[in-house]
């Protein structure tokens, strides 16, 4: 039995965690074991990890240490949850993964798309999501949304030059693979935001049930 591993990406403010939590309720009407989770992090060894990441601080984080930091907390997160998860056949729905690695330390901090790829066969192997939603928006739309919310962590206080870099990045990988990515509007409201996620409901179960 194999479960079914949707990841949910996009800039901050895009609505992931917002339209994972109704992804999950709809899945769940349909009698599925779905786990809710999010990186980096997801484990509490990978939340410390997480923490290192998010929170400001005065020494510079060189760009190849944060993508191993990424990356140690995706091994932890992989063993501890969602390889088991999948294992017992569960639609685990994951706010970020590796597509964001390939958007902000490779888009938004120019490291080389050789390099992460190599380490995400490291730490992954072949395991790849079977389906990735991308939440895109006018990078100025989903950082005002993230402003409201309050202080800035450590990406959000870049400027936009590197925002728009993550949202080209996302947008390319989506080209790349029409197959594995959806492309969802996410400057819309809510409401039609979710009709569209309504729209994608039959394919989820289909690809869940067979
Ligand atoms: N379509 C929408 N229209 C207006 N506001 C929205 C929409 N989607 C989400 N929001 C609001 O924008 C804010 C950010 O949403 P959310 O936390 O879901 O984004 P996120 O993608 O998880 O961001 P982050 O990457 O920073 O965690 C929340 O206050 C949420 O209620
Ligand atoms: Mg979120």
């Amino acid at each position: 039995m194999t479960g079914l591993f949707i990841t949910l990406e996009g800039p901050e403010g895009a609505g992931k965690s917002t339209n994972r939590e109704y992804l999950a309720q709809r899945l769940r009407e349909h009698g599925l074991d779905v786990v809710l989770t999010r990186e980096p992090g997801g484990t509490p060894l990978a939340e410390r990890i997480r923490e290192l990441l998010l929170t400001p601080a005065d020494e510079p984080m060189n760009s190849d240490t944060e993508l191993l930091l990424v990356f140690a907390a995706r091994a932890q997160h992989l063993a501890q949850v969602i390889h088991p998860a999948l294992a017992r056949g569960a639609v685990v729905l994951c706010d970020r993964f590796t597509d964001a690695t390939y958007a902000y330390q490779g888009g938004g901090r120019g490291l080389s798309v050789q390099r992460i790829e190599q380490l995400e066969h490291f730490v992954q192997g072949d395991k790849r999501p079977d389906l990735t939603l991308i939440f895109d928006l006018p990078v100025e739309v989903g950082l005002s949304r993230a402003a409201a919310r309050g202080r800035l962590d450590r990406f959000e206080q870049e400027g936009l030059d590197f925002f728009e870099a993550v949202r080209s990045a996302y947008l390319n990988r989506a080209g790349q693979n029409p197959q594995r990515y959806r492309v969802v509007d996410a400057g819309q409201s809510l409401t039609a935001v979710q009709q569209d996620l309504d729209a994608l409901l039959p394919e989820l179960l289909e690809r869940t049930l067979g």
